[in-house]
């Protein structure tokens, strides 16, 4: 069967189109944040489980008769992955492939911000919690703040504009650190999102009080910064009776809400997974690094792709598997209520 002429797309139950697959290359990384790995002792997947470059361009290949034309590799930690470039490039060279990003914790940026580059990588998401050495030691349990902002250097000089810096904030531990991101991202090119802390840590140290709401880092900015304003297409700002509510670019179906300084120099965005979620728009479809199609950061099933594709499996049988997965996606994650179960599997082998 010819699916480049079929109409089917990853369509499911409430209307949600999906175009956007995000790709784990690893559950490996070289730092050890909090919030996504255990401090010591974590078990990883044996080798011989990951997905090969030949099976992610495969899954990529069928993916793009189904309507993906975004990709994202995520990890662990993607660099940690022997010749990344070397996927890049393959994935860039597929048809209907129009744009692929990264998001990497930096460290290892400095080597390969260049041929990363040159294989054809679009955009690049970079992690870092602190612009203090101790706070980032404190978060990541790890040294490397220095190289990261080495990574940084090389990832401007290879030519990535905008870059994205994500920063995780924890109540108790990041709020002194958004003021000077504030200043970082109105005196350079980058635009930095805070995130909200979400269930998603291998230790079970979440708790809904070490959140640091949206709201509230918005309020550290405007005290320091002045007013903010929110820019995007289609945004929604609704005052209620209480703070602002800050809802995803519904029209991107960008998590982040941008937001302006009012003099129009710097940009933030504010990515409020667990005081406003965003899963209305969804657009994501995830496959792991051991080849599990997962509709959801949260969900609790997952869908085999693996055994698929190492039994002889056609296209079709993998396009059957996708379907099906977006078919089971539900709602929306449950973190506001009561009956919300974490996932089995921490951040890092879900893959961000
Ligand atoms: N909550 C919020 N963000 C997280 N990330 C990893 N774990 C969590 C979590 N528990 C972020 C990382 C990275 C991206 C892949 O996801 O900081 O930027
Ligand atoms: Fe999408 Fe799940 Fe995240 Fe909601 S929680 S935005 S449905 S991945």
């Amino acid at each position: 069967m010819n699916h480049t002429q079929s109409p089917r797309r990853l369509l499911d139950r409430f209307g949600r189109l999906h175009n956007n697959l995000r790709i784990s290359v690893t559950d490996r990384c070289n730092i050890r944040c909090f919030y996504c790995m255990p401090a010591d002792n974590v078990d990883f997947m044996p080798k011989e489980h990951l997905l090969t470059f030949e099976d992610i361009e495969r899954i990529v290949r069928v993916g793009t008769t189904l309507g993906i034309d975004r990709i994202r590799l995520t990890g662990g930690e993607p660099l940690v992955r022997r010749d990344l470039h070397l996927l890049v490039q393959r994935l860039a060279a597929v048809p209907g492939i129009r744009d692929i990003g990264l998001t990497t914790n930096g460290i290892l940026l400095d080597e390969q911000a260049q041929l990363l580059k040159d294989a054809g990588l679009k955009r690049l998401n970079i992690s870092l919690d602190a612009l203090d050495a101790t706070v980032f030691k404190a978060v990541t349990r790890r040294d490397g703040y220095e190289r990261v902002l080495l990574g940084i250097q090389a990832a401007r000089a290879a030519g990535f504009s905008p870059i994205k810096l994500n920063a995780v904030s924890v109540r108790g531990l990041t709020e002194d650190q958004i003021v000077p991101f504030g200043h970082m991202a109105r005196d350079t090119e980058t635009i930095v999102r805070f995130i909200e802390f979400m269930p998603l840590d291998a230790d079970g140290q979440w708790q809904r009080d070490k959140v640091l709401f949206a709201h509230e880092i918005i309020a550290i900015l405007e005290s320091e910064f002045g007013p903010l304003r929110p820019v995007g297409a289609n945004t929604m700002v609704v005052v209620a009776n209480g703070p602002l509510a800050i809802i995803g670019n519904a029209a991107t179906h960008a998590p982040a809400q941008d937001y302006e300084f009012a003099d129009g120099r710097g940009r933030i965005g504010l990515i409020a997974s667990v005081s406003q979620p965003f899963c209305a728009s969804c657009n994501r479809f995830r496959v792991t690094a051991d080849g599990k199609f997962r509709n959801c950061l949260f969900s609790h099933e997952e869908t085999d792709v693996k055994t698929t594709l190492r039994s002889g499996g056609t296209d079709a049988e993998i396009a059957e598997l996708m379907l099906a997965c977006i078919a089971a996606k539900n709602e929306g994650h449950e973190i506001n209520s009561a009956k919300f179960v974490q996932p089995d599997r921490p951040m890092y082998s879900i893959g961000g």
